[in-house]
């Protein structure tokens, strides 16, 4: 009888020392994932990323970088850092290896979160979020160029950026030779995790132009924009 109302008592304790945190780190209840268009994982947690393009093909790979951007964003970003560069709150997880044993560590911290001497110093979100939104929030994380790379890049990437600026308002402009110049510059920017293809500004902006349509100058401008004023 006496066992009960303590550990009800020890429970309360958490709840309050969790919504301190709540506080500190802005609004912590997770944000749901929009998984759709990802193959289903099925209901026993995987210990390997299963949407790397070895294993899952391109497509997918780049449909789980892209929710993976969303869901990071909206659910570690307070405490990990915008586009996984660490302020120094948590851990910067881009150096978490791109492999088995990185993977295994990263879906242990995802599920069960970490609570030291009764502080949650991180909420779980396995229950929540569910398994899907955890590996393509991995396969983001793991993507993530090296922005020291991306800094050393700023006098190139601006001078391409200042080209497809003037080539949205209707200036001359040859799109094909920027694209190659972005792929090109894509090509050499690496991860830290180890996984082979980096999600840069370069790579992006290059995708938009193949892509081509309405805007695209203006688009592939912005994203190198925003990634530039990132970088710094
Ligand atoms: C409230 C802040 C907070 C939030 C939100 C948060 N984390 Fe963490 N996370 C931490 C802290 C603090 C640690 C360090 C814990 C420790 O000492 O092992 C950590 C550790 C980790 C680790 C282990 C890293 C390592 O190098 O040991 C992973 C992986 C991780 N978090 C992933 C995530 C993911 C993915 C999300 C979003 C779904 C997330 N975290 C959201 C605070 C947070």
């Amino acid at each position: 009888m006496l066992t009960k109302p303590s550990s009800l008592t020890l429970a309360g304790v958490t709840l309050a020392l969790t919504a301190t945190l709540a506080l500190a780190h802005g609004d912590v209840a997770p944000q749901a994932v929009d998984t759709a268009g990802l193959p289903a994982v099925g209901e026993e947690w995987l210990t390997e990323n299963p949407y790397r393009a070895e294993a899952a093909g391109q497509e997918v790979w780049a449909k789980a970088v892209a929710i993976g951007d969303s869901g990071y964003n909206q659910n570690c970003a307070r405490c990990h850092g915008l586009g996984v560069v660490s302020g120094g709150l948590a851990p910067d997880l881009r150096f978490l290896e791109a492999e088995e044993f990185g993977d295994e560590w990263f879906i242990e911290r995802f599920r069960f979160g970490y609570t030291q001497n009764g502080t949650t110093k991180m909420p779980a979100f396995g229950e929540l979020l569910g398994q899907e939104a955890a590996w393509a929030i991995r396969t983001y994380i793991e993507t993530r160029p090296d922005t020291d790379q991306i800094e050393e890049l700023t006098g190139e990437l601006t001078a391409l950026r200042d080209q497809l600026v003037a080539m949205a308002k209707g200036g001359e402009g040859d799109a094909q030779a920027i694209h190659d110049e972005l792929t090109e510059v894509a090509g050499g920017i690496e991860t830290l995790s180890g996984a082979p293809v980096a999600d840069s500004i370069a790579r992006r902006a290059a995708l938009i132009l193949e892509a081509g349509g309405d805007n695209a100058y203006h688009k592939a401008a912005e994203t190198l924009t925003i990634g530039l004023s990132a970088a710094h």
